[in-house]
């Protein structure tokens, strides 16, 4: 990790000092690494963790994700990210939409010196990716299940680019295609579970925890897996929760007090501990993939990345 971040910091560069400070901001601000860290990890499955092409591959899965967050910090209007400024609150949304472009840019120039295989799977995990992300601005279809429609967003908008972690990590490691196939079905489960977790952290932790600001899924609207069940629910005493969560009725963006009362009354929620449980059993699931592994430390140390996706919203 300490090799890919100097890697990084190398990646953010541009010619221009204005351009290098605003790519350079957010990688400088924080941060879990948790993609490269998951490269590198799949990459002790196979026989060569050590090549040059792991660490190029966890650069290229972090400036993916880096660019996504300019860009997401724009969609949500978020203020706050990795407890810094975010760019479009720091410089204003044209900045912050060229500097995730220049960054993916960044990004897929890398991905070149891995080679046409790769080159593709990058494509195809952005393409996802931005897919759910603009699958999660438009509702379900009529007549289609709200929390499907929701996994699938989830599925897109983050667990493509975790699969795609695990995957190259395998690839560049080495591995037998079967470890591939598998680590990659792992990757996005271990993904979708990630970005659920991240949003029951969203309504339950305090300030300052997140490096985000609590609450800004509710705020802007955005549907999370503890809102949609909350939604679903046909107990009588969620009539004052629900009226609250629906935009016809009200608006949690400008209305401060509604906000903080919707808040609290989802922190309290049953809906809660039943998104927690969903996570759980994904975690499970994706752990089941790791069964191609031999017992070990490899396998240990991925079987304890999923737990901590599930027990870090716990
Ligand atoms: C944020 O990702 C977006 C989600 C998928 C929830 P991370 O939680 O990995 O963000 P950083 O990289 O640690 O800031
Ligand atoms: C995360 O977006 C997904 C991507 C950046 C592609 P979210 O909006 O759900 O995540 P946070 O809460 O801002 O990190
Ligand atoms: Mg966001
Ligand atoms: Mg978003």
């Amino acid at each position: 990790m300490t090799v890919v971040e100097k890697a990084l910091n190398g990646h953010v560069q541009g010619r221009a000092r204005y351009v290098t400070e605003a790519a350079s901001h957010l990688l400088e601000a924080g941060g879990k690494r948790f993609r490269p860290l998951l490269v590198l990890l799949a990459a002790e499955a196979g026989p060569t963790p050590e090549a040059d092409e792991v660490v190029t591959a966890a650069c290229v899965v972090e400036l993916t994700h880096l660019a996504s967050l300019y860009h997401d910090d724009v969609m949500d209007e978020a203020l706050l990210r990795r407890g810094a400024d975010s760019a479009n609150a720091r410089w204003d949304n044209l900045v912050a939409i060229l500097t995730g472009d220049f960054l993916f840019a960044r990004s897929s120039e890398l991905t070149a010196d891995l080679g046409p295989d790769a080159v593709r799977i990058q494509a195809e995990t952005f393409g996802r990716l931005v897919e759910g992300q603009i699958m999660e601005t438009v509702p379900p279809e009529p007549g289609a299940d709200p929390v499907a429609h929701h996994l699938d967003v989830v599925a897109g908008k983050t667990g493509s680019l975790i699969a795609t972690s695990a995957r190259y990590g395998a690839m560049f490691g080495g591995a037998s295609p079967e470890v591939v196939a598998a680590l990659t079905a792992y990757g996005e489960i271990v993904g979708t579970a990630f970005q659920l977790s991240d949003d029951i952290l969203d309504i339950a932790s305090e300030s300052g925890e997140s490096g985000k600001t609590p609450g800004t899924d509710l705020r802007e609207g955005v549907p999370t897996l503890p809102v949609l069940y909350a939604q679903a629910s046909t107990d009588p005493a969620d009539a004052r929760l629900q009226s609250l969560l629906d935009p016809r009725v009200s608006d949690l963006a400008t209305d401060d007090a509604l906000h903080a009362e919707a808040l609290t009354l989802l922190r309290t929620h049953p809906a809660i501990a039943q998104a927690r449980a969903y996570v759980v059993a994904r975690s499970a699931e994706a752990k089941a993939h790791l069964d191609v592994l031999p017992a070990g430390p490899v396998r240990g140390a991925l079987e304890a990345f999923a737990d901590i996706v599930a027990t870090r919203s716990a």
